[in-house]
């Protein structure tokens, strides 16, 4: 294993801000990833796992040991020829390119949450999720090393507690678990999952083959989310709140043309952060060098030369005016360092 010093995560953050990490430790097998962390607690330094770096906001320099997992191997498993198939795929492998993989062997489910960013060990830790499909749907089990009891765990889906961005690696604490592989069942028989509105509205009925709607669900994230290769973004900074079904009451008396989605919980809705930020004017605007994109008002970009600083400063002033307005308080979906 290669540790390497006062290395800049510049490139390691999609939104392509600057801070300097004081060691960077580059994994790729199970005992580097236990070197690394013993290294870590020789010297007394503090760990973070970064992957894609699809998630994160560096406001500060990172003073301790950056665990940059880079496995890669996609293990076919086997399952019922036509009906299903199990995958176990290295946490380091790109998220996009193996739902890719898995459309050209006509293996179904993930066309809906193709195009983000990031990495396959990432996915569960927020449960990533897009066009009325999450990771949880397909998910099996994982691998996990865990650093308190100092062993490798298998994890299944109960254990991992998976909820609307959440699962139980961000409940448990700052790096207790790191995910060294995650294992999904596909389905080999097509049906598309069309219930998110916008996808619906976009392919205009028929019946679309999986290639339609993967190729659709690119063009939509492509018109309204910035690539962040050519533009400095995490996708949504904050989560939907949810709320309860009076204060949705109360919000609509006001604004009757408040969006809503209905979650399982009774008593309780989903609303877009974007659209109450869109209603107070953010989208496109902009404090110092930060900004929120021109298309989407929960996306907030780097146009070159923002801080970690001036993106955290903007975002607290957006949720300030949401709080404000309407009462209610965001919290971020990034990760914020
Ligand atoms: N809207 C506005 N103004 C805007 C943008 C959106 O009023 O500037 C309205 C839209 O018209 C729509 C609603 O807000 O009624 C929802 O917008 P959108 O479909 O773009 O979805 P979102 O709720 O903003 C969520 C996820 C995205 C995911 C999309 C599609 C969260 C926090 N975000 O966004 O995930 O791609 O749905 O499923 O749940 C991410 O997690 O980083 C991410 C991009």
């Amino acid at each position: 294993m290669v540790i390497s010093h006062s290395v800049n995560l510049q490139p390691y953050n999609t939104f392509g801000v600057s801070a300097v990490a004081a060691h960077f430790a580059n994994i790729q097998k199970r005992e580097e990833l236990e070197e690394a962390i013993t290294f870590a607690e020789v010297e007394g330094l503090p760990t973070l796992v970064l992957a894609g770096g699809s998630n994160i906001l560096f406001v500060h320099d990172f003073p301790g040991v950056i665990l940059h997992i880079g496995n890669s191997g996609i293990r076919w498993l086997g399952g019922f020829p036509g009906s299903t198939q199990r995958v176990r795929i290295a946490a380091g492998e790109n998220w996009h390119s193996f739902t890719k993989l898995c459309l050209d062997k006509r293996l179904y489910g993930l066309e809906n949450l193709a195009l983000i960013p990031g990495t396959v060990g990432a996915a569960p830790i927020q449960n990533i999720g897009a066009y009325g499909v999450e990771l949880a749907d397909f998910f099996v089990e994982l691998s996990v090393y865990d650093r308190q009891s100092r062993s490798w765990e298998v994890m299944n889906k109960s254990q991992c507690d998976f909820a609307y961005r959440d699962s139980v690696f961000k409940k448990a604490g700052k790096g207790r678990y790191i995910v060294f592989d995650v294992t999904l069942e596909l389905s080999g028989i097509w049906k598309p999952n069309l219930n998110y509105a916008a996808l619906g509205n976009y392919l205009g009925g028929g019946k679309p083959d999986s290639k339609m709607v993967f190729d659709a669900v690119c063009a939509i994230r492509r018109s309204k989310l910035p690539d962040p290769s050519r533009l400095g973004n995490a996708g949504s900074f904050f989560k939907n709140p949810i709320i309860s079904d009076e204060k949705f009451t109360v919000l609509s008396k006001q604004m009757p043309d408040i969006p809503r989605f209905d979650i399982e919980e009774k008593g309780l809705v989903k609303i877009p952060a974007a659209w109450l930020l869109d209603r107070l004017g953010w989208k496109g605007g902009s404090r110092g060098a930060a900004s929120v994109h021109r298309n989407h008002a929960l996306v907030l970009v780097n146009p070159g030369g923002a801080t970690g600083e001036d993106i955290l400063l903007l975002a607290q002033e957006m949720s300030s005016s949401v709080l404000e307005n309407f009462g209610i308080a965001l919290e971020p979906e990034v990760q914020i360092i």
